[in-house]
């Protein structure tokens, strides 16, 4: 649904750019829950800010593109949009909840007046308040949100009611893809468990597609289909979460996954040593070279490319063959 092709990216600072995103390719396909995970810095949010097509100064596409393919229920026009043009198919086709969610909401307009803005834009102002009104209580009352949210501030909601109102605004034109940045960090866990359950719910229910940015594992493997881990601004392997979690095949993922506490297992957890590179300075080989403990002198030299190593998974190593 959508393909991601060679896309770099990078930000103008006044120290010179930073290229938060490096050749990076993977596809996203109809109907699934893919997560994207890394540490802080790896260029998580850039790479989503690059799937929704909000590309705007410091940030430039210095490569590639994403193409955004869409094919509507019961028929109609099929929609092919690439990088530059995507805008056209925002909050219908495609939508995007940032990083921080709860604060993009503007204090100083009612959450109804905020809705009435997107429901405008799609309909052009041809429905009425009452009519845009009744449509939304609705809407609310599928999601079991509490009508009475609407006549709130954002101020006089509390953090997780704020992330479910952004999570609502950004399924109720029914987009085929949703673009989900940390929908659930800074929420304590109770919070975070049911706004996990409302996007598996509203996934299930609409049979849409899902990118979930975390760098939290658990909530990878509770509600995604297929996993991509990025470092250093590109990915550097990718697939089904479950078989990800049991054999990962990048040093880096291993490490990750070998870091999280399991019940039972009592054993000190190891964290992993070191820190990414700076994205400022061109990075030559592999970029988890300086913290792999498994590196070989190929390592230094040569950046492995990202490729198929067996039906349904990726991984950028030296270490692990393409498939034949
Ligand atoms: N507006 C900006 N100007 C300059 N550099 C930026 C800007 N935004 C991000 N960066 C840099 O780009 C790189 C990738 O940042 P990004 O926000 O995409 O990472 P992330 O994986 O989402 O991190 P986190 O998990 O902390 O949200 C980082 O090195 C960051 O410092
Ligand atoms: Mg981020």
């Amino acid at each position: 649904m959508l393909r991601i092709e060679n896309v770099s990216a990078q930000y103008s600072t006044i120290k010179g750019p930073v290229a938060a995103v490096r050749n990076t390719s993977f596809d996203i396909l109809d109907n699934e829950i893919f997560g994207v995970a890394g540490e802080s810095g790896c260029g998580k949010s850039t790479l989503l800010k690059i799937m929704y097509d909000l590309v705007q100064f410091p940030l430039t596409l210095s490569g590639g593109k994403v193409v955004l393919e869409s094919r509507p229920e019961g028929g109609g026009q099929p929609l092919r949009l690439e990088s530059g043009n995507i805008p056209k198919a925002w909050w219908k086709y495609i939508s995007y909840i940032p990083q921080a969610a709860m604060s993009v909401l503007n204090p100083v307009y009612r959450v109804d007046e905020q809705f009435y803005e997107i429901i405008k834009r799609h309909h052009g102002g041809a429905q009425s308040k009452s009519q845009m009104r009744e449509q939304l209580s609705e809407y609310l009352t599928e999601l079991t949100l509490p009508v009475d949210i609407l006549d709130s501030y954002p101020h006089q909601l509390s953090g997780g009611m704020r992330q479910r109102v952004v999570i609502a605004m950004a399924t109720f034109m029914k987009p085929s893809m949703i673009l989900a940045d940390e929908p659930t960090t800074a929420l304590d866990v109770v919070v975070q468990r049911n706004i996990l359950m409302m996007l598996m719910e509203l996934q299930q229910k609409m049979g849409n597609t899902f990118v979930i940015v975390s760098h939290d594992m658990g909530v990878h493997y509770q509600i995604t289909k297929r996993l991509g881990i990025m470092y250093a601004g590109t990915m550097v392997e990718l697939g089904p979460t479950q078989e990800l979690f049991e054999d990962p095949l990048h040093p880096y993922t291993q490490m990750l996954i070998g870091a999280l506490p399991k019940v039972g297992d009592h054993r000190p957890k190891e964290g992993i040593p070191g820190s990414p590179p700076s994205l400022r300075q061109p990075i030559v080989g592999c970029s988890f070279e300086p913290r792999c403990p498994k590196r070989m002198e190929i390592c230094r030299r040569v950046d492995p490319p990202f490729v198929q190593v067996r039906s349904g998974r990726c991984c950028a190593c030296h270490l692990v063959p393409p498939q034949q």
